[in-house]
């Protein structure tokens, strides 16, 4: 077994042995939710908590799915129906939560950082859903193994990652994650949205889109994070949409299989244009399909009855 982690926090501390781990992991568990009855005993008994402090569709749904289909129990957090709304402290949400003895707790918070503070003090398997700019590991695993079932490895591919990279934990966390596995990836978008330290990580950092995408093999759109922006970074929706939006005349550029993707939720007609988004090579849908298999994996891997001898 190549993951020994108790906590899943990010993508930065693990290696590529571990991220094939997962990967393998979650193509064993794909076709349970092609079954009729689609679950499986696995995590019968193991108690898992879904606190989320920020919205989600995909995200929450699929952990919660995830888990049913492992026979895990698992609660929703209501940030508006908890002690949360009246002021009670997220340490102190944690630790009461924790009273009750769940096995992991699944967080989403708009602070980077919040899941590597629950973890100082959690006894639970504590898994990041998404810490304000810093990561979003299961996406990026989900993203991962999209790739991979359409491409078979990630040694040279062209990745070219658009848009708001400066407020995307997504785009953090797949470049720590496509890195490590090999694939070459070029940062594209406004200058005030593409800090240059990211280059540090070994990426590249392009600002014209069209000449970024000649040849790529996977585009990776990203929602311009407007609730994230305390000041206007680009002039305009428009302008951006002029210079930074995947149309059918750019995409051309591309490898005739190159592959479209996003995180979600899209912003139709602003990062890509409509036609794109639900067309024939655009993947968004199967990565929402395949992030259960990749979460049922990570929730087996952190809980399932292995011997955790790492810390984090
Ligand atoms: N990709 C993603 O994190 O989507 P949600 O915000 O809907 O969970």
């Amino acid at each position: 077994m190549a993951f020994k982690h108790k906590h899943l926090l990010g993508i930065q501390n693990l290696t590529s042995s571990e991220i094939t781990t997962v990967l393998d992991t979650a193509e064993s568990f794909f076709e349970v939710s092609t079954r009729e009855v689609k679950k499986v005993p696995t995590l019968r008994g193991k108690t898992i908590i879904n606190l989320f402090f920020e919205p989600s569709t995909r995200t929450r749904s699929s952990f919660e799915l995830a888990a049913k289909r492992l026979s895990a129990d698992i609660i929703n957090f209501n940030l508006n129906a908890s002690s949360a709304a009246k002021g009670e402290s997220f340490k102190d949400t944690i630790l009461n939560l924790e009273a009750m003895n769940p096995d992991a707790i699944i967080i989403r918070h708009s602070c980077s950082g919040a899941t590597h503070y629950a973890a100082t003090f959690s006894q639970s398997n504590i898994i990041n859903a998404g810490d304000g700019f810093h990561e979003h590991p299961t996406q990026a695993l989900l993203d991962a193994f999209t790739i991979r079932e359409k491409k078979k490895s990630f040694k040279g591919l062209k990745v070219v990652i658009v848009g708001d990279i400066l407020h995307s934990r997504v785009a953090r966390s797949n470049i720590f994650l496509l890195r490590k596995m090999g694939a070459r990836v070029i940062l594209v978008g406004p200058p005030p949205l593409l800090p240059e330290e990211l280059t540090q990580f070994g990426v590249e950092i392009d600002f014209n889109l069209d000449r970024a995408v000649e040849g790529a093999d996977v585009i990776m759109m990203l929602r311009i994070q407007l609730e994230r922006q305390a000041k206007n970074f680009f002039p305009s929706i428009r302008e951006y949409r002029n210079l930074y939006s995947l149309t059918a005349q750019r995409f051309q550029r591309a490898k005739k299989n190159a592959i479209i993707m996003h995180p979600g939720p899209i912003n139709r007609g602003v990062e890509i244009s409509a036609d794109m988004a639900d067309c024939a090579k655009s993947v968004i849908l199967k990565q929402v399909e395949n992030g259960v298999a990749v979460r049922m994996a990570v929730l087996y891997l952190l809980l399932g009855g292995k011997e955790r001898e790492g810390t984090d």
